[in-house]
């Protein structure tokens, strides 16, 4: 029986061979199958089943060292648990188009100097509920079309959702296979967009740009913030809303759960390259129920600053959907590096 599994395994990878399935693991892969609507070919089962153990050692590990208070983050089991690294990888693709500057974005000392020490715009009614991107590389476009809807938000006082699918079918070459955040922007300015509602989500499936009758939300241009600078997006953040950013994710950023994302794959020396894209909503302190909750009060003395971070992959990754990225050490995980908002 071993050797079928192992020859039947060869197709998709020699390295699950050795590990046999554990069945004190049954219920669990079973109910997760359920949750997240898996339903594999007998052939493919077992391999899924062998990859998702093993990440779920990956994730035990991690929490084992967070108890222990060696990490400040945890991790937890989500709808990424049947891929391997390698098909994790090619979904996180962020194609960094040649940066083309419209607007500089101009720091001011004295503005700064006088910033809040936090910002949330969700409670302000600038930010639209989670959404998941599902099997689409189309971050970019979730990204840039939050940091319109703020926009939206604060020229109207509406709060609307607006269409990623059309970007994703209309913008030429930016497709599932990757964005840019200021492609995405330029196609806005040139052609607008429309609500989500008139040209829904498809997990990026569609294949086809439509006409739709709607009303169009136009832009006037885009500011693109000083690459690194945490001040300006400080700035930026706190005086006009969110912001969309590039960032480089490293593997433990796929499986993150809650508290403070402090990872040393994070700092400027181990990134290669830019593959993910949030929307920065608000910085500030963690509150002291975050740590308490977690029972990380070891980790509060120091600099107590995070970036609040929206993604697109569902509320069951993360803190409800969000991270907390360390703010003002050395620009991590890249978050300064390429920062964009639209003007209306
Ligand atoms: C899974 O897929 C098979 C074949 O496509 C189908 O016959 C079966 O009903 C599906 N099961 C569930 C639970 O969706
Ligand atoms: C913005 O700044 C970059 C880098 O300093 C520069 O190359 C570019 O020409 C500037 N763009 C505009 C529109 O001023």
């Amino acid at each position: 029986m071993r050797r079928f599994l192992c020859l039947l395994s060869l197709c998709w990878g020699l390295s699950y061979c050795l590990s046999p399935k554990n069945e004190k693991l049954d219920a669990e892969w079973e109910a997760w199958k359920t949750t997240y609507g898996k339903n594999y070919s007998e052939k493919e089962e077992s391999f899924r089943r062998q990859v998702w153990e093993k990440n779920l050692k990956l994730i035990n590990d991690h929490n084992r060292l967070f108890k222990e208070g060696k990490k400040s983050y945890f991790m937890g089991m989500n709808q990424f648990g049947d891929m391997t690294d390698k098909e994790f990888e090619s979904r996180l693709n962020l194609r960094i188009a040649p940066v083309r500057t419209r607007r500089n974005y101009t720091f001011k000392r004295r503005i700064y100097y006088r910033l809040p020490k936090s910002v949330d715009w969700r409670t302000h009614g600038y930010v639209t509920p989670i959404r998941n991107q599902g099997e689409c590389g189309a971050c970019w476009a979730f990204s840039t079309i939050g940091s319109l809807e703020g926009q939206l938000f604060r020229k109207t006082g509406r709060l609307v959702e607006l269409s990623k699918q059309m970007l994703i079918d209309c913008s030429g070459y930016y497709t599932c296979m990757g964005g840019s955040l200021t492609g995405a922007l330029d196609f806005i300015r040139r052609y607008g967009v429309v609500s989500e509602r008139c040209y829904p989500y498809m997990n990026g499936q569609n294949w086809w740009c439509y006409r739709r009758q709607c009303p169009f939300v136009r832009i006037r241009d885009y500011v693109t913030l000083p690459s690194g600078d945490e001040r300006a997006l400080m700035q930026a953040v706190a005086t006009v809303g969110p912001v969309a950013v590039a960032i480089h994710a490293p593997p433990s950023f796929r499986y993150y759960q809650g508290g403070p994302y402090i990872e040393p794959r994070c700092r400027l020396s181990y990134m290669s390259n830019m593959n993910h894209a949030l929307l920065v909503v608000g910085y500030g302190p963690l509150e002291r129920s975050k740590y308490e909750e977690f029972g990380l009060q070891a980790y509060m003395h120091k600099d107590n600053k995070f970036w609040i971070a929206k993604n697109s992959w569902g509320e069951q990754w993360g803190d409800r959907g969000y991270i907390y990225i360390p703010k003002d050490r050395y620009n991590q995980c890249g978050i300064a590096s390429n920062a964009n908002y639209p003007i209306l």
